[in-house]
């Protein structure tokens, strides 16, 4: 939830369901100090769904999806941007401001689908595959991205693949995302072999134990699960579309089959909706912390650049996705 100028003391009300008493005043010096530099830089932080709450519900100026993060990006009054999230979100923002200082609080904040695929690899498909349209995934290097013809998220990957009108589209790099979106379309899609390392942990049989264990659970899948964990969901979304389902049809007992912060996050907002917590963690979401945001905004670092020869031809990707 985005804030206005405010005190930590006062912001513990908001996230008291999920951070303990006691783990509070660890937090609250790193909180006074964020809120104070925003108004000194004149800065904004765009955090993930997947941020943790203390970060996602007391400093977080804009949080979303990867879509919606990068739509807000495109209308940020600010002269910073802190990108709370990973790499691949921070580039995105810089590819849509150029003339504005984005951050990243952890270089090494990265993720295994970007690390999937290299600019040649697209390159290569392309060689394969002549004249077929290339769908690439946000999830990935600005490289990639230049290397392709329009990006995609997985709030609007069904609307991108349908919108190019082709019989067949190359759809890079998620092979699970791309497999789930197959199924909903006449399309013709060719996948690669990149998997989330957090998604490809979940099974079917996960969630068969879960019904067994919590009779009258309804279960939300993010879209880069393997398939057979999408068709035995009740539904599948992005994380905006996970948490808009909560909100929208308030199920009494509910799961989401994907990062761990994201049920803490989206039952801030529903107390009366009760979350089971099996999930799994992101290594990478997880390197941006209250301490390293402080310092990036203290120390200016670290600063995202893109090699002016990749930024035009992956703007335009982002741009095209955007335009839908
Ligand atoms: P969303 O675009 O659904 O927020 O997903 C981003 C992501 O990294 C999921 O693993
Ligand atoms: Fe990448 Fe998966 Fe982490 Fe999302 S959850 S940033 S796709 S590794």
């Amino acid at each position: 939830m985005p804030t206005s100028p405010s005190t930590a003391a006062s912001l513990y009300d908001r996230v008291r369901r999920v951070i303990p008493p006691i783990e509070w005043p660890a937090f609250t010096g790193d909180i006074d100090a964020i809120l104070a530099l925003k108004r000194k830089r004149n800065a904004v932080i765009l955090a993930h769904n997947y941020q943790t709450p203390e970060i996602f519900h007391c400093v977080a100026d804009v949080v979303g999806d990867s879509l919606a993060l990068a739509r807000k990006a495109m209308s940020v009054d600010a002269d910073v941007i802190v990108l709370a999230g990973v790499h691949f979100m921070a580039e995105t923002a810089k590819l849509l401001n150029r003339g504005k200082t984005v951050l990243i609080p952890d270089l090494a904040a990265g993720c295994s689908l970007a690390d999937s695929i290299t600019a040649s690899d697209v390159r290569l498909m392309r060689q394969r595959y002549p004249g077929v349209p290339v769908v690439t995934y946000v999830n990935t290097s600005a490289a990639v991205k230049a290397a392709s013809d329009i990006c995609c998220t997985s709030g609007n990957a069904l609307q991108v693949v349908e919108s190019l009108g082709a019989p067949r589209v190359i759809m890079l790099p998620d092979e699970y995302l791309a497999k789930n979106i197959a199924s909903q379309t006449k399309v013709e899609i060719v996948a690669w072999k990149g998997h989330c390392e957090v998604h490809e942990r979940f099974s079917s049989a996960d969630i068969r134990e879960l019904r067994e264990a919590h009779p009258g659970v309804t279960v939300l899948a993010h879209p880069e699960c393997p398939p057979d964990v999408v068709a035995e969901a009740d539904f599948a979304g992005s994380t905006a579309a996970m948490s808009d389902y909560v909100g929208r049809h308030k199920p009494a007992r509910v799961v989401l089959m994907t990062e761990c912060s994201m049920s803490d996050n989206v039952a801030v907002e529903h107390p009366e909706v009760d979350f089971v917590r099996p999930c799994n963690l992101c290594p990478h979401m997880k390197r941006i912390t209250l301490a390293n945001i402080r310092a990036a905004l203290e120390e200016n670092r670290h600063i995202v650049t893109i090699d002016p020869g990749v930024a035009d031809p992956a703007r335009r990707a982002v741009e095209r996705m955007l335009a839908i």
